[in-house]
């Protein structure tokens, strides 16, 4: 079967952090996958041959940082190369800041930072899902309420391929 995992985007986009405040990387992802509510878990599948996919198999933890739109030339960079040739930190322009309880670090100009400690590791195909515990979160003004604020449009969605777009401010009830 050719590729037709696109027929279910546009969905969310999100750096994924891993390494130390020492030596930090972020990849983009948005396979990222809410799993339970308690305990509060998430998954986020990981390509075999990403660096990012060595580097928490290591540590065990990572963090799920959420950018808006003015983030976008650092999710394209953090997208389209390898912490394992390149320093990517060097080439963002984000900040990289000490997590609160696990050693991959948070991205400042994120929305929201998911610090999580990984409690089980599954290999499906040719990606690695990682199930993580999240154990801290800290939040910017699109979450400043405590929940997701929907007059927030600027939170990123890929529609697949090189293409991106932005939530919609309306709410539909059913
Ligand atoms: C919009 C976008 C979404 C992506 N989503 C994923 C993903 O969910 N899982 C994955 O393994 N790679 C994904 N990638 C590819 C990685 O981000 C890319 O291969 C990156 O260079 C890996 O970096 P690393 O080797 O430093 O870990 C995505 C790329 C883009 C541009």
């Amino acid at each position: 079967m050719t590729v037709v995992l696109e027929y279910l985007y546009p969905i969310r986009t999100y750096l994924i952090v891993a390494g130390t405040i020492e030596k930090p990387n972020a990849m983009t992802a948005d396979w990222v996958i809410p799993l339970s509510f308690e305990p509060s878990l998430v998954g986020i599948s990981i390509e075999h041959t990403r660096y990012t996919n060595k580097l928490i198999k290591e540590q065990k933890n990572f963090v799920v940082a959420v950018p808006t739109l003015e983030l976008l030339r650092d999710v394209w960079i953090a997208g389209t190369t390898s912490g394992a040739k390149t320093n990517k930190a060097e080439k963002m322009s984000v900040t990289f800041v000490r997590s609160e309880h696990v050693d991959a670090p948070s991205i400042k100009e994120c929305q929201a930072n998911i610090e999580c400690r990984v409690v089980n590791e599954v290999e499906v195909g040719d990606h690695t899902l990682f199930v993580g515990e999240i154990v801290n979160v800290t939040c910017g003004d699109a979450f400043i309420s405590g929940k997701p604020d929907l007059n927030y449009s600027y939170i990123l969605h890929s529609s697949f391929g090189k293409g991106f777009t932005v939530n919609r401010q309306e709410e539909f009830k059913p």
